[in-house]
């Protein structure tokens, strides 16, 4: 199995977001405010990538597969919202040092969750040249967002993400 398996990368992206939460610890200011913007739009195009990308076929292959896309499209939009609640404070404040570590928890349970519960139901029922397939078009949608350009940041419905349609094959041949 290549590094470009869709979970390997989405995998990837997780351990990031571990390494950019915990290193905001170190920062301050105009550095401090930048480093959260950032994480703030690669947190929205993760979450998109997921809903458009992983979560449509674990509903329509897996077993008991909707429920978890339920789960994780409401952790999505949980974490959209403890993310957004950072903006309304101000940057290296005290509140906005609490908001932040509530939206880093909460991320942090649902990639937990991603990892261990929805990983294994997935790759079950997802063949691996389709895995790969997906690993291209996660890339390729990551190209075509950089800093979340054209996402509206707006919380994802359920019954939307169920009945996305995910494209065959590998989009680069
Ligand atoms: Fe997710
Ligand atoms: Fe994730």
């Amino acid at each position: 199995m290549s590094d470009f398996e869709i979970t390997a990368l989405v995998l990837a992206e997780h351990e990031v977001f571990r390494r950019d939460f915990a290193a905001l610890d170190d920062l301050s200011g105009q550095e401090l405010a930048a480093a959260w913007e950032e994480l703030h739009a690669k947190l929205e195009v993760h979450a998109v990538a997921e809903e458009e990308l992983f979560y449509p076929l674990l509903a329509q292959e897996a077993p008991g597969g909707e429920e978890e896309t339920a789960e994780g499209v409401h952790d999505h939009n949980e974490i959209r919202h403890a993310a957004t609640a950072v903006e309304q404070h101000e940057v290296g404040s005290d509140d906005w040092w609490e908001a932040v570590r509530n939206a880093r928890q909460v991320n942090a349970d649902h990639m937990a969750e991603e990892e261990t519960d929805f990983f294994p139901s997935f790759k079950e029922a997802v063949d691996d040249e389709q895995r790969e397939a997906l690993g291209m078009r996660w890339l390729a949608f990551h190209d075509e967002h950089e800093q979340a350009e054209g996402l509206s940041g707006e919380d994802a419905v359920v019954a939307e993400v169920v009945a996305t349609e995910v494209p065959e094959g590998d989009p680069t041949v």
